[in-house]
């Protein structure tokens, strides 16, 4: 297994057998009860596309970089989850907890990857120390925060993840590994690792096609204006009726491809597959790009073209063939929750304000850069409020 993710040892990415499984079950069961598919899970990214929109607004149309609030917006959201509480954008503590869930230094492709040894060199050439002692840290804070959890804990009242987990804990054999609280803390450093960056990204990505292409901005603009207006924000429940929206965000899923060799997985025997043998110990890296690029599935695939995924009457269709959040069991645990934020955040900001580029000769890239995610490179615009 690849350095960077077998440094991750328990929770959820890294884990497999019995302890993923259970690991799993966990964390997805109190992800329904304190979100996922609950009223209470769309008023929460609500308020954080609130507190966006306010942001944006004061900007005034003046040049921006929306890295910094996208981060904090989607970040917030877990944190209501897993906390119970979302922060301040200016909180000290919530601003030292960004800071090191920046993991864009670590890449599947580094050197220190296949050579671990590599770590040992003095200095940080790989950014490999730089992201471990950041693990710690994380951790040590996650771990205060079960602390104070634990004090207050009230087993008729669960409030978020950590509660949730506590009140799970006595149900389990004291030596059971996944109810220590040590793979609580990994659990909720893998959903601030998984669930931050890629959606945080996949907004960045959007406002680069929009620069791109004003006439599809204008679409999605339109299609708003009719079914929601401009007097109330975009609702979960005008999604069904939302047609071109939901293909542009699918769009963006495929061609930006955030996670293009997903997560790394190793064979835990020989296994024969088409005419290979992958020899147990092997890792195995998905590569997501065949499929989303792949000109039989979609055709002119380097084309950015929402179009693709409405059918003849222009309703949404062909969603399944996007394979952004992988496939099988190991399957994105956040997928719902990353469609829900990037309707909410992209629907609600094109129906308030129209994107601009600074520069009309001088676009933001399509190329990106490839770290754990596959960002676009830091771009600036003006967003200018709708009159
Ligand atoms: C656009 C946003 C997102 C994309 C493109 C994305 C993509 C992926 C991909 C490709 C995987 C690897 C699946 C595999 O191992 O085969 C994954 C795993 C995972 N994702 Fe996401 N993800 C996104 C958002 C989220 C969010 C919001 C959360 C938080 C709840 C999340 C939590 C996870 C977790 C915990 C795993 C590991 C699952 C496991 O190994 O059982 N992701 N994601």
């Amino acid at each position: 297994m690849q350095y960077i993710i077998r440094v991750f040892t328990k929770g959820l990415l890294a884990s497999s057998g019995e302890h993923w499984k259970q690991s799993r079950t966990f964390s997805l069961t109190a992800l329904r009860e304190f979100g996922f598919g609950k009223k209470s899970l769309e008023s929460k990214i609500k308020e954080e596309v609130d507190v966006f929109l306010d942001v944006i607004g004061q900007q005034n149309g003046k040049p921006f970089d929306i890295n910094a609030l996208a981060h904090s917006s989607v970040s917030n959201v877990i944190c209501s989850i897993v906390f119970g509480q979302r922060f301040d954008h200016d909180d000290k503590d919530f601003k030292w907890l960004l800071s090191k869930i920046d993991l864009q230094s670590a890449s599947p492709t580094s050197l220190v990857n296949t050579f671990p040894v590599l770590r040992f060199l003095p200095g940080d050439f790989f950014g490999i120390k730089t992201f471990l002692n950041n693990l710690t840290e994380l951790r040590g804070y996650f771990h205060t925060s079960v602390d104070k959890h634990k004090k207050v804990f009230d087993s008729n009242s669960p409030q978020d993840l950590i509660d949730a987990f506590i009140k799970e804990r006595p149900k389990h054999d004291g030596d059971d590994p996944v109810f220590k609280y040590d793979n609580l803390d990994f659990i909720i450093l893998h959903l601030f690792v998984a669930g931050t960056e890629t959606t945080t990204t996949t907004i960045r990505w959007s406002i680069v096609y929009l620069l791109r292409n004003p006439e599809i901005q204008v679409r999605l603009f339109r299609e708003i204006e009719s079914v929601v207006g401009v007097s109330r924000l975009p609702t979960v429940a005008d999604r069904p009726n939302l047609h071109y929206c939901e293909a542009f965000i699918t769009e963006v899923l495929r061609r930006c491809n955030i996670v293009p060799l997903s997560v790394p997985h190793g064979a835990l025997k020989d296994i024969d597959f088409r005419g290979y043998r992958i020899p147990k110990g092997c890792t195995i890296l998905p590569n997501l790009d065949s499929i989303l690029s792949d000109p039989e599935l979609f055709p002119n695939p380097d084309k950015f073209d929402p179009n693709r995924f409405l059918d003849a009457e222009g309703k949404f269709c062909g969603a399944e063939k996007v394979v952004a959040f992988s496939l099988g069991r190991r399957v994105c645990l956040g997928e719902a929750l990353a469609r829900m934020e990037m309707f909410l955040f992209l629907t609600s900001f094109v129906q308030r304000y129209e994107v601009v580029p600074v520069d009309r000769d001088d676009l933001p890239s399509e190329e990106g850069i490839f770290g754990i995610t596959y960002g676009p490179h830091p771009y600036k615009f003006r967003a200018i409020p709708r009159g």
